[in-house]
């Protein structure tokens, strides 16, 4: 018994890993193991030799039982200190720096311009970008046949064949907020719309998806004049200094009177500059809205009138942070982004500043 208590002590001890282990239960203490043998040759014996062998057995068969599990334990804590090793982690190191994105310089504008307009009372309003031709067009007093459809270019749609009903079209202004709004709150109204307007051309100042910023104010006694004066202190609190701008009689089917309006500039050193010199720059278009436009809103204009106007975001953009040129505004290259771009954290607002 002796023997059979050292082989099997020894050969626990040297075990490499659990197969082996399991390997030497089955040899000692399993149904047909060594130890269990001898067990069954107890039935045989004397009752004094049993009674000497018996307790001795049972206790050969607890300890190989422990020493077992004591080399699965101490096969365990090997294995795991061997994979602390290799995955050890120093915390201490520094960590490794994260680029962070920039705002876009469209989103930063949008923001200036929704805080200037927001500090003289205007709300924010919304409308989809594909809109009907009714909204785009007819309710804007663009009928079928006006040319205005055409020199917009417009991005239509696609029907299935033999499905007659009018295209969809991509919105080619913001004008058709003005409806919708006017549908919803009814007058007085106080709004700007800024969002993404669609037409079909491309060149150094013109993409195919652009952004404008719409404005309406109705009401009982709303005159050219308040229009003349609310778009002065934009310019002028947007572009940081004071800002001419000079009306000039226009036409759009929407509004009646028109006025397309140009601000005042140099180009002096080759690179523009808004709020000096003698140079004008025409940044938009507006006028008394139409009183069709105002009865296809659901609004009477013998009640009601107002102004309204429409202006390019990404011209004010471009001159107001020096960007030479529209299209790299959407060709999301992450260095133009990086030099162009503006810090989270820099939310324009009147009293902390619109811009860096
Ligand atoms: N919708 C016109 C355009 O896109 C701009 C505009 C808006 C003109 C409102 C007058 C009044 O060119």
């Amino acid at each position: 018994m002796e023997e059979l208590r050292n082989k099997y002590i020894e050969a626990i001890a040297a075990a490499a890993d659990e197969a082996a282990l399991e390997e030497l239960r089955v040899q000692a203490v399993g149904k047909k193991g060594e130890v269990s043998l001898k067990m069954r040759e107890l039935g045989k014996m004397t009752p004094e030799e049993r009674q000497e062998a018996g307790p001795a057995l049972n206790a050969l068969k607890n300890e190989i039982n422990s020493a077992l599990a004591a080399r699965k334990v101490s096969l365990a804590d090997a294995a795991l200190e061997e994979r602390l090793k290799t995955e050890w982690l120093d915390v201490t190191l520094p960590g490794r720096a994260r680029r962070q994105g920039t705002i876009h310089p469209v989103s930063q504008v949008m923001e200036e311009v929704t805080a200037i307009f927001a500090d003289m009372g205007f709300a924010v309003a919304e409308g989809p970008q594909i809109e009907t031709d009714w909204y785009n067009f007819d309710a804007l007093n663009i009928p079928g046949h006006h040319p205005a459809r055409a020199e917009m270019d417009t991005f239509y749609t696609h029907r299935a064949e033999g499905d007659n009903r009018p295209p969809h079209v991509l919105r080619t202004h913001t004008s058709p907020v003005q409806i919708r709004t006017m549908e919803k709150t009814g007058a007085p109204i106080r709004i700007i719309c800024p969002g993404r307007v669609y037409r079909a051309d491309y060149d150094q100042t013109h993409t195919p998806m652009f952004h404008q910023v719409e404005g309406l104010a109705l009401g009982k006694d709303i005159s050219m004049a308040n229009l003349k004066w609310v778009l002065e202190e934009f310019f002028s609190a947007f572009f940081g200094t004071h800002v001419e701008t000079r009306f000039r009689a226009s036409h759009f089917p929407f509004t009646e009177p028109s006025a397309e309006v140009d601000i005042q500039c140099s180009w002096e050193g080759g690179t523009v500059k808004v709020g000096e010199g003698d140079d004008w720059l025409e940044v938009l278009g507006s006028g008394m809205v139409h009183p069709k436009v105002l009865e296809a809103g659901g609004i009477d204009p013998n009640e009601y009138q107002g102004f309204a106007f429409g202006m390019g975001i990404d011209r004010l953009a471009m001159l107001k942070y020096g960007i030479p040129d529209l299209r790299a505004f959407f060709d999301s290259d992450l260095r133009w982004l990086r030099h162009y771009g503006f810090a989270s954290l820099d939310q324009p607002t009147l009293h902390g500043g619109l811009s860096r």
